[in-house]
């Protein structure tokens, strides 16, 4: 069965958005079921950041037919992992989950290689440093793609 993954923001428009189109393509034909969705509402129904599309398309990645949704805690039952940008993503996402569940939420950092990462991918809406961030989002996608196909555990 398919390894269901729902990468999660603020906005659903820059980092969700990003890492959505980013894993879908490293994956390939590995099974794998890709979503994203923002905490908040702000921009539920609209594209990504055309900052996040123009980096993505110099990288080869089509962002443009995405549309931002908000979580929500029907998620927790849909998806195996839930993938979170920033720690305030993953409180937000705590206070969501239905009684019971038990689906992890982890900070998509802890799957990076780069050893300098840090912890947290910043938000470029407003530091508007969109290079960096794929950069982050795809290093860190290679590092949950491993682990994914080598059949190890999702989170740890
Ligand atoms: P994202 O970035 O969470 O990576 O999509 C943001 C997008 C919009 C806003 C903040 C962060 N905003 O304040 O509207």
């Amino acid at each position: 069965m398919a390894t269901r993954i729902l990468f999660v923001c603020l906005g659903n428009i820059c980092r969700s958005p990003t890492a959505e189109g980013v894993f879908r393509a490293l994956a390939g034909d590995a099974d794998v079921e890709v979503d994203s969705a923002g905490t908040s509402n702000w921009h539920v129904g609209g594209p990504p950041d055309a900052r996040a599309t123009e980096e993505a398309a110099r990288r080869g990645i089509d962002l443009s037919v995405l549309r931002a949704r908000q979580v929500a805690p029907q998620d927790f039952g849909a998806f195996d992992l839930i993938v979170a940008m920033d720690r305030s993503n993953a409180e937000k996402l705590e206070r969501l989950r239905p009684q019971g569940n038990t689906t992890p939420v982890v900070l998509f950092l802890s799957y990076a290689r780069d050893n300098a990462a840090p912890a947290e991918v910043p938000d470029p809406y407003y530091e508007d440093n969109f290079p960096e961030v794929f950069d982050m989002l795809e290093d860190a996608s290679r590092g949950l793609l491993a682990r994914i196909t080598s059949g190890q555990e999702l989170a740890q």
